[in-house]
């Protein structure tokens, strides 16, 4: 009676555990570091974060290292961004600038950017400089970049100055904090900039745990959004084919301003799908095959130009089929029945377009159709 009695306590204070760990904010602090400067910072950061009992930092990097002192960090992804309740970014300074491996994980992020995924957030930023030079401008340069993201960019203010040594120079800025880890009359960070830092990371994480849940839940929205269309695909057994390469001097797409266009044949496979001249090689029911093996070609770059994230597709504006028909042929709408049926079967509403459709006398490479599209996207 005593086990059990003991194992339903342990078993309470489990659970009661497991719920406290899920209601704490999870905190990033990503860095990119080469020597270690940023590191040292980050570990600062993460232990004023932790100083408020509610939140939980994660020190991680942008690229991994083989510095010994960082290479056992673990490398963030793109992806998992969404999944926290703030983010510090620690970086060194690259000739006034965030540094090269930050600005390129950054790059990496377009999709988070268009989907608004990070929009709300709470963001702080902090850097390691060498000499100093330029290192404001470089923190003003790193809230730019994530300010594109409608992140809520978190100041440090004026905090922990008290306890500056200002007989040396030290890496007090407004933003955030920094080192200049060249300067070696003391050791770099100095006690100062490391108390700085540990403040950051504590009153970030006070200001990230006032916003935990107060912002859309945008991440799941995307992966929802996401999961649809993979969802539709499967459902409807549809599969993209290969992005056709092109054939002579021209791109499978171009995206001007919201819009994408697009041109492709029944290329399927590497070869033409049905080839011919309808009524003369191919049958109507032959052509309307094609038709289908084209608009997924069409669907396929689509898909490549919104980044595999089809729910970025606002519309589609128009469709032009061109068919190989005789000169007294006059069905070509029900031909390209086939392509707008797919459309609209695979994105609703958004696939509703303008049309047009017309005969020709031949089609490059012995196709018996080709497809102009032009489709809306974020
Ligand atoms: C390409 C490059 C450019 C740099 N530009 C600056 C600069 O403009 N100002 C500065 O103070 N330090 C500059 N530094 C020095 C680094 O910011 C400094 O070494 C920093 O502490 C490195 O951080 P880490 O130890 O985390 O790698 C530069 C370093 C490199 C490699």
């Amino acid at each position: 009676m005593k086990k059990r009695c003991l194992f339903l306590i342990l078993i309470v204070f489990t659970n009661i555990n497991i719920i406290m760990a899920q209601n704490k904010a999870k905190i990033l602090v990503l860095i990119h570091s080469d020597n270690g400067g940023t590191y040292e910072l980050a570990k600062e950061i993460a232990k004023g974060i932790e100083s408020e009992n509610n939140a939980v930092p994660y020190i991680k990097m942008v690229k991994s290292s083989q510095n010994p002192n960082l290479k056992n960090l673990t490398v963030a992804t793109v992806d998992e961004l969404t999944g926290y309740d703030g983010i510090v970014f620690g970086s060194p300074v690259y000739f006034g600038n965030i540094s090269t491996g930050m600005s390129e994980f950054l790059a990496k992020t377009v999709q988070l950017w268009t989907s608004h995924a990070l929009e709300g957030v709470p963001a702080s930023v902090f850097m390691s400089a060498g000499s100093g030079a330029g290192k404001e401008l470089a923190m003003q340069a790193f809230w730019n970049s994530l300010a594109v993201h409608g992140m809520i960019l978190v100041p440090n203010g004026i905090r922990g100055t008290e306890e500056l040594n200002k007989a040396i120079p030290q890496g007090n800025t407004v933003l955030g904090v920094t080192s200049m880890a060249s300067l070696k009359d003391v050791e770099r960070p100095t006690k100062g900039e490391r108390n700085i830092a540990e403040l950051q990371g504590k009153n970030f994480a006070k200001v990230a745990l006032a916003l935990k849940d107060t912002r859309p839940k945008r991440a799941a929205l995307v992966a929802e959004h996401h999961q649809n269309f993979a969802e539709i695909l499967k459902q409807k057994n549809i599969t993209l084919p290969q992005v056709p390469k092109p054939a002579g001097n021209y791109q499978p797409f171009v995206r001007s301003g919201n819009l994408v266009f697009i041109n492709q044949v029944a290329l399927k496979d590497g070869k033409i799908f049905n080839p011919g001249k309808l009524g003369v090689e191919v049958n109507e029911q032959q052509v309307k095959e094609a038709t289908k093996v084209t608009m997924l070609n069409v669907i396929s770059v689509l898909n490549e130009a919104v980044g595999g994230d089809l729910s970025r597709v606002k519309q589609c504006v128009q469709l032009t089929g061109i068919f190989n028909t005789k000169e007294d042929y006059t069905k070509h709408a029900e031909l390209m029945n086939v392509a707008s049926d797919l459309t609209v079967e695979i994105f609703g509403e958004k696939g509703k377009h303008a049309r047009a459709t017309l005969g020709a006398s031949s089609i490059p490479v012995g196709s018996s159709v080709e497809i102009q599209a032009i489709f809306e996207v974020e």
